[in-house]
């Protein structure tokens, strides 16, 4: 391929996928549009990739920039809004982007969704991110181009904001009160994915137009926060919270300035386990044998600082 676009490519996923792209082909330009260029960006080392200042939701702005892509990799969504910030994010951006590739002449895209995402699902973030998913199947249907969608559980990663923020409070507090502790994940590494995203670009989709991003081990939220405490070498005790009182914990950070850390959308989406089906395709079907959450113990490890 001579020139991918990656919406979202400069968040936490979007930047492992470029690592991993220019890796595997070092001749194939990378376009990622942001919203805002200031200052500087880990993106901007790597020497294939333009950064540029665009607004995705704008089809004007983002067709120019899919005149001549080869495939367009699709990472933008949020965990925190409201119903109609869900929907235009999740769902309005995809139309857009739908039929500016179909403007464009754009043959081949891989829609990053989430596990446990369907029209029924608990919150607004995996109801709206199905709506997402069946806004570009009917894109595939009505182009004819090759279309793939991930599907992967929680993400971690040295950069992710989920294994660092309970690393972080555990060395914080002697406690650790948790909502939707009985939840089950079966967390993916950031790596894996992203070889998931290379492979659907080189292979086509022969796995299977929709394949889910799992780890080997399926956990509760409780025993990945212990995992985590014990490679961060500061394991404390979770006390688990009722729904209820996550709902208003949840709510109370919701008021306070800044991206809350949980919300109540994202409590509600405990509710359904992020785990893989497997009904469906997975990692195994693009030659990926996943890592397990110890992948990170050199990160956390707090006796060899040359490892972190
Ligand atoms: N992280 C996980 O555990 C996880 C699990 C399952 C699925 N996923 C999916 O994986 C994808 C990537 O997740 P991530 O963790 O890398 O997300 P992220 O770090 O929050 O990055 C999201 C990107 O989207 C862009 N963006 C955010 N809100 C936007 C808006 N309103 N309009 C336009 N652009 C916006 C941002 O780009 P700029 O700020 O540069 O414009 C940012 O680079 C998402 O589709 C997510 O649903 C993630």
């Amino acid at each position: 391929m001579k020139r991918i676009v990656i919406t979202g490519g400069t968040g936490f996923v979007g930047r492992s996928i470029c690592e991993h792209l220019v890796e595997h082909d070092a001749g194939c330009r990378l376009v990622v549009p942001t919203r805002r260029l200031a200052g500087s960006h880990p993106l901007q080392v790597l020497p294939t990739v333009d950064l540029v200042q665009a607004d995705v939701h704008d089809a004007k702005a983002i067709t120019p920039l899919l005149e001549g892509a080869d495939a367009l990799v699709q990472l933008v969504a949020i965990l925190h809004g409201s119903a109609e910030d869900f929907d235009r994010v999740h769902v309005q951006l995809q139309r857009t982007l739908a039929a500016a590739c179909t403007a464009a002449g754009v043959r081949r895209v891989v829609q990053v969704s989430a596990l446990a995402v369907g029209p029924q699902a608990p919150s607004n973030y995996l109801r709206s991110k199905a709506a997402g998913e069946a806004v570009w199947q009917a894109w595939g249907r009505s182009s004819g181009g090759a279309l793939t969608v991930l599907r992967p559980s929680v993400i971690f990663g040295a950069e992710d904001r989920f294994t660092n923020l309970f690393a972080r409070l555990q060395r914080l507090f002697p406690v650790l009160p948790l909502a939707g502790s009985g939840a089950k994940f079966q967390p993916v590494w950031v790596g894996d994915v992203a070889q998931a995203v290379v492979e659907s670009l080189a292979g086509g989709h022969a796995a299977g137009p929709v394949i889910e991003c799992a780890g080997p081990d399926v956990m509760t939220l409780e025993q990945i926060v212990q995992r985590v405490g014990a490679m961060a070498g500061c394991r404390r005790p979770v006390l688990p919270l009722p729904e209820a009182a996550g709902m208003l914990q949840a709510a109370a950070m919701g008021v306070l300035p800044g991206e809350p850390l949980m919300s109540r959308d994202n409590v509600l989406s405990m509710r359904v386990p992020s785990v893989a089906g497997g009904t469906l395709p997975g990692l195994a079907a693009l030659g990926i044998d996943p890592a397990p959450l110890e992948i990170l113990a050199g990160h956390f490890s707090p006796a060899d600082p040359r490892r972190r």
